[in-house]
């Protein structure tokens, strides 16, 4: 059993070139795909393809991260945000009262795997037919099986969220658009540098490692923040890509998941968002809400189990405006449940989760 439970994912060693161009399965769901260095990347391709025909204004959701606003600010984009309701579905109500503003481009997202985003099917069909362009963003639902809404115009996704890959982003559309992607970025290379060392102290346990690969991830976030233009994928990421066991990465989650929500869903200090696992979907952590939300986290990284928090307030948007968010945001936190682990630290996470209870 590892010692120590979440945080970054890790790679043994720089694959070979690949030799097949083929796509996992998985993949081939989405229409004209490219594949990008980031999610930002691929925010920022989709913004350019259809930029010059739509007003600069975008409508996101107010539960969302820093990295998802940042393309539509360095495009010069008025923002505005939607609130999303405790079950993480987006609030029909407060969309609504935005649709008499001119929107060029709508965000939507289902979150943790799951299909929060599924009521949207008539208020999709009014923003389209005022012009708005469809985006979805499928980095949490990315590898869960359900019908997309043909309204879509583009996806995009952040691939490293899911495996130890230095880069990966995507973005797909339903029109045929051409981008030219020449450069691999810095920020691939000095993230494939993090990864190799966070391997070295998985073997070692070699504390002096630690702050080494941390430092290196925190650059190569640096460089993404300044610069999330989109790159090419470098090829160690591609590669890794095509290796990928997708099937089996989704088998060992969902087990995890149902394993771990079970054996905590009696404990009266947190509450899963989701009880179910319901078929079809790969979740990407196993969200949990919990009043003392701070305490347990910190209380967690004393025991060597790191649960990050998803997210922290991004600076646009204002709690007065969407106050539904605000509970989210102080109360969540995401407890790992990938394919790293077998059921043996779902075990551990929860006997120290149900100590939790004991000891507050
Ligand atoms: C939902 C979502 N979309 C997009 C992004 C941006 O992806 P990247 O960090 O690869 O630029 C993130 C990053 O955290 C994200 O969580």
């Amino acid at each position: 059993m590892l010692k120590e439970i979440g945080s970054e994912y890790w790679l043994s060693e720089v694959p070979e070139q690949k030799s097949a161009n083929q796509l996992p399965l998985c993949f081939e769901k989405w229409p004209n795909l490219t594949l990008t260095s980031s999610g930002r990347g691929a925010i920022c391709l989709a913004i350019e393809s259809v930029k010059n025909k739509i007003p600069k204004t975008a409508l996101l959701p107010a539960y969302c991260c820093e990295s998802m606003i940042l393309p539509f600010e360095k495009h010069g984009f008025t923002i505005s945000f939607y609130d999303i309701n405790s079950k993480l579905e987006a609030d029909i109500d407060s969309i609504q009262a935005q649709t008499r503003k001119d929107i060029g481009i709508f965000v939507h997202l289902g979150y943790f795997g799951f299909e929060t985003n599924h009521e949207l099917g008539s208020l999709l069909e009014k923003l389209k037919a005022s012009g708005t362009f469809i985006l979805e963003d499928v980095t949490h639902t990315l590898l869960s099986n359900f019908k997309r809404n043909e309204l879509n115009d583009f996806y995009i996704a952040s691939i490293r969220k899911w495996i130890g890959i230095p880069g990966g982003g995507f973005v797909s559309s339903k029109e045929k658009h051409t981008y030219k992607l020449e450069k691999v970025t810095e920020f691939s290379i000095i993230r494939q540098n993090a990864l190799i060392k966070k391997s070295e102290y998985i073997k070692t346990w070699n504390e002096s490692l630690k702050s080494e690969f941390l430092d290196l991830f925190k650059r190569a976030e640096d460089i993404l923040d300044n610069d999330p233009q989109a790159y090419k994928i470098d090829s160690a990421s591609e590669t890794i890509l095509h290796n990928t066991n997708f099937k089996e990465l989704i088998e060992k989650r969902r087990r995890n998941y149902s394993y771990l929500s079970e054996t905590i869903q009696n404990n009266k200090n947190i509450k899963c968002i989701f009880p179910e696992l319901p078929a079809g979907i790969c979740p990407l952590f196993l969200p949990v809400y919990s009043d003392n939300r701070d305490k347990l986290q910190k209380y967690l990284i004393e025991n060597k189990v790191f649960a990050p928090i998803h997210w922290p307030k991004p600076t646009k948007v204002d709690p007065k405006k969407n106050p539904g968010c605000e509970n989210i945001r102080n109360n969540i936190i995401s407890i790992p449940i990938d394919q790293r682990y077998s059921l043996a630290e779902m075990d551990k996470i929860a006997y120290i989760i149900n100590k939790f209870k004991i000891e507050n």
